[in-house]
């Protein structure tokens, strides 16, 4: 089944040509990263502009890299939500009007559950062993979703309460001066600076932090494991993240949180010089607060829900320290680890979206709609 995918939720026109759920003929992407990069965020009402100007090229264009004429195509997949709503238009309303002009049929999806998708492309399905737990996390969303076998609903285990990690990686790399998107170059400077993972806390007590204690950035910073108070009350937030993952407290919520981080950040770099040492200091000890966070509560929801597989989804997957962390949890547990087959998977696409659709028809023949309408809020 050949499936034509478009996708604007955000900042991306995209549109892609995948074969049964797998085989992805094109994938072709517009960003608009370096208009945002300007203002250090996306318009909407910019975004929404480049979409209408974009989203036809990029559609002939998916089809000439794929080598099919569109009569070819058996379905067309949009995404429909969550995003901003000017922007879903655009896809939107292409989509309805390709699928009525030339009779196709038409198959909403959601953008969350595209990115969870995504570990499916370029991967032959029955290598995929059920229950599988994903943590997909971006700018717009950061949720840890269930599937527990082929045919059942996606069950939301997490959210986050406030910023999603993504959005968190943004602001901060906005207020360490560095540019847009934040998680591409946090990553990239905090190869320079100092990763707190190695400062050592003996059991319950923590030691004085080590870059500090030097004349170093005081960089270990805090994690919000949303555990009770009583439960957190002797240990540091770095102490109380070993005890979680070696058993010894239970955590009570898969709810993330990281607007408090961001603001932990903010505190510590107001009135500092920001020197090329103390940014690359400041984004490791981020990055470490939040793949920690990530990894450690996606390693213990796997475990509650008796996954067999973990994994890893949307734009901050792409992040190789989070790869990296949640690879050696799944290794230590017995699991099976993946994420996208390549880095282009992880960010927006819209092969996701139409290798999402796959699955979608294939649980449920008679999908299909007459016409799309956005839901800009919804839910998995
Ligand atoms: O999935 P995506 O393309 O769009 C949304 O659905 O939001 O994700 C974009 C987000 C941005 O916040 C960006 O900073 C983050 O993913 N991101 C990363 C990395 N690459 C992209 N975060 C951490 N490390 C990366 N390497
Ligand atoms: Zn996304």
């Amino acid at each position: 089944m050949l499936i034509l995918g478009i996708e604007t939720s955000c900042d991306e026109t995209a549109a892609a040509v995948v074969k049964n759920g797998s085989e992805v003929l094109s994938s072709v992407v517009a960003s608009q990263a370096d208009l945002h990069a300007e203002t250090g965020g996306v318009v909407p009402e910019v975004a929404a502009r480049e979409h209408v100007g974009a989203v036809m090229p990029v559609v002939k264009k998916a089809l000439k890299q794929a080598n099919i004429s569109f009569q070819k195509v058996d379905a067309i997949a949009v995404t429909y939500g969550p995003g901003l709503a000017s922007s879903l238009f655009a896809g939107v309303v292409t989509a309805n009007t390709l699928s009525a002009l030339a009779n196709k049929k038409l198959i909403p999806v959601n953008h969350i559950l595209g990115h969870i998708r995504a570990n499916w492309l370029e991967r032959k399905a029955s290598e995929i062993k059920y229950p599988v737990l994903t943590l997909t996390a971006s700018g717009g969303h950061n949720d840890l979703v269930l599937l527990k076998d082929k045919k059942s609903k996606p069950k939301l285990i997490g959210e986050t309460n406030d910023d999603a990690a993504g959005e968190a990686f943004d602001k901060v790399a906005r207020l360490l001066g560095l540019g847009y998107p934040g998680g591409p170059i946090i990553e990239k400077v905090a190869k320079f600076g100092k990763s707190p993972s190695f400062a050592k806390t003996t059991e319950g007590r923590p030691q004085p932090q080590p870059l500090l204690k030097k004349g170093g950035v005081d960089n270990i910073l805090p994690r919000a494991w949303l555990v009770p108070k009583d439960k957190a009350r002797n240990f540091d937030s770095v102490e109380l993240g070993r005890r979680l993952r070696a058993g010894k407290l239970a955590l009570n919520s898969f709810d993330f949180s990281f607007s408090g981080l961001k603001s932990e950040v903010r505190r510590r770099v107001q009135g500092k010089k920001l020197t090329k040492k103390f940014v690359a200091d400041m984004a490791a000890g981020f990055q470490d607060s939040v793949v920690d966070v990530l990894a450690t509560k996606l390693l213990l929801a796997a475990k509650k829900f008796k996954a067999k597989e973990i994994h890893l989804a949307g734009g901050v997957s792409a992040n190789k320290a989070l790869r990296a962390r949640v690879q050696q949890y799944a290794g230590e547990a017995g699991l099976t680890f993946r994420c996208p087959a390549k880095f282009s998977y992880c960010t927006d696409n819209a092969a996701m979206i139409a290798g999402a659709a796959y699955w979608i028809f294939s649980n449920s023949k008679n999908k299909f709609v007459k016409l799309v309408n956005i839901n800009p809020g919804l839910a998995i």
